[in-house]
């Protein structure tokens, strides 16, 4: 290294020569570190370049960003495609070139903020199109925003469009599948409500198997009655003597038979007019919904309720029933008929496994309202079920015997006559449930 020094001759020359060499050495290597940095760096700046390209190419919506003078700064290849020309070709661009339509208002911001609900910072979906290669484009829902630089002043804006057409088409997918699920929904609904339907056509059957079975007899005694009466009668008819007629008369036991013919039809009558009572109820049970609100008698329907749901379910209990009369609502008897049939059957599911399994059904004023409360002395209800048990499908059952909708529809019907349906485990374990509903004026004493 010191040939320069030999060259020259001369040991001041020299020393200041090997200086100046080092000097030279170490910018030399200075350089070479900086180049690997900015080498380094370069390739940092490229990757995130890149990375920034792919996420912009692979943006389904259009995506534009200008400075404030409107020059386009860059272009995803999502909108370079929908105006039919190159990214590179677009950059440079006045905005305005490519937008039609709200292009005023959405050039407007490049001046500042705009009013509200035009395409400004509160509101920044505006339509507009675009010139496409074959005329507009179709529309597109424009999100505008400032774009700011580090120190945030605005140094421009960042459109992003997304064409309409492909928004109605997922708002039009999306409500199909609603109204799919509606259809699902309603059809679980009425299931339930034809399984509901279902237990009280056997309880229903049960209660009438009883007097038309009654009638039944009485009728074929009735019959055999006549049968005998007829023979009596022909022999008076024959003009028999007088003693043959009282021996006839001991015989057929006609005494014993008119003494018995009064209760009989008495009773005949009774069984139908039972049956009469029964049809009447099932008729004031509107399945359906729907119709006017009427009039309904709590204490009468609750009773009609009970008796059903206990008569179509298999378990017995012993339940009792305390009643204040006079107390009515406004309503859809039947669908509180429903309620009432639900909360009694489960009960009665409930105390499946009690010793001596116990319902107490009452009805009664609670201040400006009426209050319906069944509890039972079964196992009551978990702590973390006790929030569930509306739930649609909410259900501690086995497949097949629970569906999990009976609360939830009991819930929707209490809501829509304006009332409220509770549960609690009673002091003494047990489910209680409550059902309160707001008794007409005239009614609260
Ligand atoms: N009286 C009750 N005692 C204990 N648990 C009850 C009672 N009533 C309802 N439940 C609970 O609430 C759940 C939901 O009831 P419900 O909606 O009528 O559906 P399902 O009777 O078909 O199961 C039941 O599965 C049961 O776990
Ligand atoms: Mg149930």
């Amino acid at each position: 290294m010191s040939g320069f020094g030999e060259l020259e001759g001369g040991g001041f020359q020299d020393e200041s020569w090997v200086a100046v060499i080092h000097k030279m050495e170490e910018v030399y290597s200075d350089l070479i570190r900086y180049e690997v940095d900015l080498e380094g760096k370069n390739a940092a700046l490229e990757e995130a370049q890149s990375f920034i390209d792919s996420v912009l190419s692979s943006m389904s919506d259009a995506f534009i960003v200008c400075d404030l003078d409107g020059r386009i700064e860059q272009v995803n290849a999502a909108a370079a495609r929908l105006v039919g020309r190159r990214r590179a070709d677009l950059v440079g661009l006045p905005l305005k070139d490519l937008l039609i339509d709200a292009s005023g208002k959405l050039l407007a911001r490049l001046d500042g903020p705009v009013a509200d609900g035009e395409c400004g910072p509160d509101q920044p979906e505006c339509e507009v199109r675009l010139n496409g290669p074959d005329g507009p484009t179709d529309a597109l829902a424009m999100n505008c925003s400032d774009r700011l630089d580090r120190a945030g002043r605005r140094v421009g804006l960042v459109l992003i469009g997304r064409p309409v057409g492909e928004l109605r088409r997922a708002y039009q997918a999306l409500n199909l599948a609603h109204a799919d699920l509606k259809r699902a929904q309603m059809q679980l609904v009425q299931a339930e409500k034809m399984a509901s339907l279902g237990r009280l056509v056997a309880g229903v059957a049960h209660e009438l198997n009883n007097p038309i079975s009654f009638v039944y007899g009485n009728i074929h005694a009735l019959d055999r009655y006549r049968g005998r009466l007829a023979a009596y009668l022909a022999a008076i008819h024959a003009g028999v003597d007088e003693r043959e007629r009282e021996a006839l008369r001991r015989d057929l036991g006609i005494d014993a038979l008119m003494a018995d013919l009064s209760s009989l039809i008495e009773g005949t009558l009774e069984g139908a007019q039972r049956v009469g009572d029964i049809v009447k109820n099932l008729r004031r049970l509107t399945f359906a919904g729907g119709g006017e609100p009427e009039r309904v008698d709590l204490a009468q329907m609750v009773a009609t309720a009970v008796h059903w749901a206990e008569r179509g379910h298999r378990q017995r209990a012993d339940i009792t029933l305390d009643l204040a009369d006079g107390l009515w609502v406004r309503g859809h008897a039947g669908q509180l008929h429903q309620v009432v049939v639900n909360l009694v059957q489960n009960a009665l599911d409930a105390v499946a496994e009690t010793p001596r399994p116990r319902i107490a059904v009452s009805v009664g004023r609670a201040g400006g309202k009426v209050r319906l409360t069944i509890a039972d002395n079964g196992p009551g209800i978990a702590a973390d079920h006790l929030l569930k048990v509306f739930d649609p499908f909410f259900t501690t059952k086995p497949v097949g015997s629970g569906t999990g909708l009976g609360l939830w529809i009991s819930y929707g019907i209490v809501r829509d006559h304006g009332g409220v349906i509770e549960v609690a485990n009673g002091p003494e374990g047990g489910a209680r449930f409550t059902v309160t509903l707001p008794a007409p004026e005239e009614e609260v004493g």
